[in-house]
């Protein structure tokens, strides 16, 4: 990513535990940072020296400011255990604001989670919906990093592991979570890119280039990961997911 002025980048998801601290690690590495917020006087309490910008990201009005200028978007929302609003919160909310970039293509980080293509469980619903909205971002022509991270535990190790295929299982700490995220702003081989983020035992991670480097990108125009499991068919998804796609391809 490159600008002649500090590129500025939306954190979407800024007041939750992975976004604030994705706003510290912009903000380390010398990047403008909006922070989107549904309550702004409310994410003051969290969210310091960054513009703070009102909007609610199941309310396509409203995210016309948060997508402004902006030179980078890094997702990091999720509607925390609330069934009803997968749909609206973790797809939804990507769908919307690449909508509101209106054909605009900033470089983009999607966190989603690992377990998203191998999902069973009281988690299935969530991981659908976060796999489909990996979807939209593959297919939107942003140039973009999709980063499934393992379990949040602060206790992991410092050293870190991608994977592909969704076949591992893990741990990572959340303020690694967040440098990923911003690193594959900066780095330019994750770009295009799916993985799963590990941690384990070992010399804490320094280079980027070496760690987006050690995985392979997605085939272009494709809907998942590179190695992921075709256990999602297109035909068999919802009408309003298959519509979208068909206004990304069409767009
Ligand atoms: N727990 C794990 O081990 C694990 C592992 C891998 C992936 N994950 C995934 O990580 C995700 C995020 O984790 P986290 O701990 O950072 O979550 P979090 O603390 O619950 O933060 C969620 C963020 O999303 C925002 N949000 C929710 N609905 C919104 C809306 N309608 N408009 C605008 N913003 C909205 C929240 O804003 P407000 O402040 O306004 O509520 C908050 O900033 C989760 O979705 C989870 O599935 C978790």
């Amino acid at each position: 990513m490159t600008a002649e002025k500090s590129p500025l980048v939306l954190i979407v998801g800024a007041t939750g535990g992975i976004g604030r601290l994705a706003v510290e690690a912009a903000v380390r590495h010398g990047l403008q940072v909006r922070a989107l917020a549904r309550d702004r006087e409310s994410a003051r309490k969290t969210v310091s020296g960054v513009e703070i910008v009102q909007g609610d990201l199941e309310d396509p009005a409203t995210l016309g400011a948060a997508v402004k200028d902006i030179d980078a978007i890094v997702f990091t929302h999720g509607a925390n255990g609330v069934r009803a609003s997968y749909q609206d919160v973790d797809y939804g909310g990507v769908a919307n604001i690449l909508s509101a970039l209106n054909g605009r293509r900033p470089r983009t980080a999607l966190m989603t989670s690992i377990n998203v293509t191998r999902s069973q469980g009281a988690y299935k619903e969530l991981l659908d919906w976060k796999r489909r909205s990996e979807r939209l971002v593959r297919l939107s022509g942003v140039p973009y990093t999709i980063v499934r991270p393992s379990w949040f535990d602060s206790s992991a190790g410092e050293h870190l592991v991608l994977g592909q295929g969704d076949t591992a299982s893990g741990a990572v700490r959340r303020e690694h979570v967040a440098e990923v995220l911003i690193q594959s702003l900066l780095t330019d081989a994750a770009l295009g890119k799916t993985f799963e983020l590990y941690a384990a035992s070992g010399a804490p991670t320094a280079d980027w280039e070496g760690l987006f480097g050690s995985v392979v990108s997605d085939a272009a125009g494709a809907l998942d990961g590179v190695k992921d499991p075709q256990n999602l068919p297109l035909n068999k998804e919802p009408a309003p997911v298959r519509e979208d796609l068909a206004r990304l391809l069409a767009g």
